[in-house]
């Protein structure tokens, strides 16, 4: 008798987990939109993917070529807009804003207040991550825009050092002119010209004035001498491009230094990522240096993982990545691929290169000295309107399309009127 019912309930169960329909388990999958698409980019996210499969979770990849992340934020948008976000998508600053409050975004704080967050990432980033009181992005680095990436055995040719201010930079890239090696390399995309000129700014007018130009958005300040002088400064580096620069990708930029075509690139530490996979080591293949004039000040950008509302099968797989994304071993080697400074201020430096380390200790001291400010172009000075307000001014002085640095301060205080 007691067999019996014991079969009968068994065959109960088995019918009832027929019964239950599939989506009622949970999806193991981790949807993630990014523009992670050059070698170290994809190279820092594969370290990602593979702590979340070891915890069974697999990975759909939605890339978005484009650096800075302008046509994967229109992709976003639209994917938002027709009701199917992915589980996440990398951010930059108010962009993650725009979608919290739009009620866009899921809710992180319970894991948050278990692990203890808000204790280690900078307040500059929770601004960016939590809104109204929760958590709803997570931060997996914090990059800085004010690097110039130099090639060392080109650098030894010209007989050239560490230039420490201006002045000293353009006599450097003058050396490799004279040279025949290229001193510059740019990739002339907007927003490629716009992120160097936040280094070109800071160097010019130094961090009080940077912060009253582009966070505050001090008229006197966009219109001042200092922001013209940061104009012809600009201008003064069309000089040292060669002529096949505009609208080449980043990386290929930085391929040109890694290869000894060109001696120096101003960029975002992304593109230690490109030296990493290209197997050169910092210090002797090349160099990273602050930006002449901004030894001091660290203007950031930080990649986030914005947590969509997805269905509830989807929630445990968000939850997980958002638990992998936080954990310091990733947050570790992630960052020594990517180039970037862990957005965790806990991480040892160990397994970091001479460049991360200087990294590390540049955002320690920057957030203590009040000079840790963010990337006008990347996002974190303003919301999208008026950086791409910003960019598009830049951009079209670069090219020649606005013709005095007169003329550029008036149509910066203009675009960005309109945009606010
Ligand atoms: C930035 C992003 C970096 C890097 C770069 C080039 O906007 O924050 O992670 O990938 O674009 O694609």
């Amino acid at each position: 008798m007691l067999k019996k019912s014991k079969l009968l309930a068994g065959a109960m169960l088995a019918a009832f987990s027929l019964a239950i329909p599939a989506h009622a388990a949970d999806v193991k999958e981790v949807q993630m939109l990014h523009w992670w698409t050059s070698g170290g980019e994809a190279a820092a996210l594969a370290t990602l993917k593979d702590y979340l499969a070891k915890e069974g979770y697999t990975w759909k990849d939605v890339p978005i070529a484009g650096g800075g992340g302008s046509a994967a934020m229109t992709t976003l948008k639209a994917m938002v807009a027709a009701g199917n976000p992915p589980t996440a998508s990398q951010i930059l600053g108010y962009y993650a804003l725009d979608y919290a409050k739009a009620g866009k975004l899921n809710n992180l704080n319970e894991l948050a207040t278990k692990e203890h967050w808000a204790d280690v990432i900078p307040k500059a980033l929770q601004k960016f991550a939590v809104t109204d009181g929760n958590w709803d992005a997570v931060p997996v680095n914090i990059h800085s825009v004010n690097w110039l990436w130099i090639n060392k055995a080109v650098m030894d040719k010209i007989g050239a050092t560490e230039p420490k201010n201006f002045d000293e930079f353009i006599a450097m890239l003058d050396k490799a002119k004279k040279a025949g090696v290229i001193p510059l390399a740019l990739g002339g995309q907007p927003w490629q010209e716009a992120t160097m000129f936040d280094s070109v700014v800071m160097s010019t007018g130094g961090p009080d004035f940077y912060k009253k130009a582009f966070v505050d958005l001090d008229p006197a300040a966009l219109k001042s001498d200092t922001m013209k002088k940061a104009f012809d400064n600009l201008a003064k580096l069309r000089d040292y491009v060669d002529p096949n620069y505009a609208g080449r990708d980043w990386n290929l930029a930085t391929a040109m230094v890694i290869k000894g075509d060109a001696l120096v690139q101003v960029m975002g530490d992304w593109a230690k990522g490109e030296f990493s996979v290209a197997k050169k080591t910092a210090g002797t293949d090349f160099m990273c240096y602050r930006f002449p004039g901004t030894d001091g000040s660290v203007i950031y950008n930080a990649d986030m993982f914005a947590m969509f509302q997805v269905p509830a099968d989807r929630r445990g797989a968000q939850l997980a990545l958002a638990d992998a994304t936080m954990s310091p071993a990733v947050q570790s080697a992630f960052n020594v691929i990517k180039g970037s400074v862990p957005a965790r201020m806990d991480v040892p430096d160990t397994a970091f290169d001479l460049c991360g380390k200087k990294g590390i200790a540049d955002v320690k001291k920057a957030d203590a000295a009040g000079t840790f400010v963010g990337s006008m172009a990347q996002n974190y000075a303003q919301p999208p309107a008026v950086a791409t307000a910003y960019t598009d001014v830049v951009t079209k002085f670069f090219h020649g399309q606005i013709k005095t640095s007169d003329a550029a301060v008036t149509e910066l205080v203009k675009a960005i009127d309109a945009a606010k």
